[in-house]
């Protein structure tokens, strides 16, 4: 039976991911990737999980780690996420901490809350294609976030809302070294989201995945920070931080957490409990005591490793990309960000990079919510090795520069 007619209209907006299905492909292993966003295997704390489970599951807490759980999450690693959010300037205790299957599952619990079709959702032109899938399974329309200058204006963003047929809910960015864009936002930039969000009376949710990973250049104080001090605490204000542990501990156990205001945090445990209860019990243990012992030194083993492969790749770059391109240079994450000269498209270039170069990236567009950016792509530097940048940057300049010349 053909099930498509039966499905409900939100289903329609459910399209693979052209990185999920691009990373089945790549595993010749004569292809230098830069595509897959995912952390470097060999940085995993592997024998602090061995022990841990293994003290978890064989001691008097091997009940609980097989047993049904809080949907709010582990007490003791709520306490713990809650203490290095105050250490980061955002003040708050256990009761504003929330437990997810990675931080994806936030934000998919988070466009469920807020967007009813044909609401509106202000996200930045590029932006997470994960937030883009999240969100849309929601029917919402997209507007565009500009927080490094061109905003619309507070008005023009809420008459095009109400002429849609919603309202404006929420603006969701990754305020530091961005996926895709590796862009980070001054202190300056941060203020002015919330200023307009302030104006908006919306949801400011900040998606902090990639945080901990600075590499060069000063910190700068999450939204949420900022919030709490205009606010007078995280209860009074509208930041919502989006929380993980996949890039400095592990993905695969699926922790990540929401740090936002109490009332928010209620409904958060309704929207679990009838989606998946909870998170593994299991993991949240294992994943309490790994970054009790481990946090601290899996956050510099893993800046020092990306540190020396992003300096690499922008040599790289430097080195061998033909006059007309240009490039991001990220104060840390995984990515850097390539503008190619208009009218080169990264996807029809892709192809031939993977058939000719053996040289793979991910194409822009996919991140822009209204598909253009079609002359742009994102490489990943985590697991750029010597050979994928000495070997795989020359071979991806010739390429373009003999798609410049055609
Ligand atoms: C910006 C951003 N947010 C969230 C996620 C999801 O991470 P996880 O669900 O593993 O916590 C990713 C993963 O690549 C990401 O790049």
């Amino acid at each position: 039976m053909d099930m498509t007619d039966l499905f409900a209209t939100r289903a329609g907006r459910m399209k693979a991911s052209e990185i999920r299905e691009l990373l089945k492909l790549l595993d010749q292993p004569d292809i230098i990737s830069f595509a897959g966003g995912i952390p470097d295997p060999a940085l995993f704390p592997h024998e602090a999980f061995r022990q841990s489970y293994a003290e978890v599951l064989g001691g008097a807490s091997a009940n609980a780690a097989l047993q049904y759980q809080v949907s709010e999450g582990f007490l003791p690693l709520r306490q713990w996420i809650a203490g290095e959010m105050a250490r980061i300037g955002i003040p708050c205790d256990e009761g504003n901490i929330f437990i997810t299957s990675g931080s994806q599952q936030g934000l998919d619990y988070l466009g469920k809350l807020f967007l009813s079709p044909n609401d509106t959702a202000l996200v930045t032109w590029p932006t997470y294609l994960g937030a883009l899938q999240a969100f849309s399974a929601y029917e919402p329309r997209y507007d565009r976030l500009s927080p490094a200058g061109g905003n619309m204006t507070p008005d023009a963003y809420r008459e095009a809302a109400t002429q849609a047929g919603g309202a404006v809910k929420f603006a969701y960015l990754v305020p530091d070294f961005a996926n895709p864009s590796g862009e980070t936002l001054t202190l300056a930039q941060r203020e002015a989201v919330l200023d307009l969000a302030e104006e908006l009376g919306i949801a400011v949710i900040e998606d902090a995945a990639y945080a901990a990973l600075r590499y060069s250049g000063e910190p700068v104080p999450p939204i949420a920070a900022l919030d709490a001090l205009r606010s007078g605490g995280i209860d009074a204000g509208r930041t919502i931080y989006c929380g993980s542990f996949s890039k400095i501990l592990a993905p695969g156990l699926r922790v990540g957490w929401i740090c936002a205001p109490r009332r928010l945090i209620e409904k958060l445990v309704l929207t679990k409990q009838a989606s998946d209860l909870h998170s593994p019990s299991i993991n949240q243990m294992v994943v309490h005591r790994v970054a009790e012992t481990h946090y601290g030194a899996q956050v510099e083993r893993t800046r020092a490793a990306y540190h020396a492969r992003r300096d690499a790749l922008l040599k790289a770059l430097e080195a061998h990309m033909p006059a007309g391109v240009s490039w991001s240079r990220p104060e840390g994450g995984m990515f850097v960000w390539m503008t190619l000269p208009e009218g080169i498209d990264a996807a029809v270039l892709l192809a031939r990079a993977v058939s000719e170069a053996r040289v793979a990236f991910v194409p822009g567009s996919a991140f822009h919510a209204d598909g253009s950016g079609t002359n742009t792509l994102r490489l990943s530097f985590t697991l750029a090795d010597e050979r994928a940048v000495t070997e795989g940057i020359p071979r991806l300049a010739a390429l373009i520069r003999s798609a410049l010349e055609n």
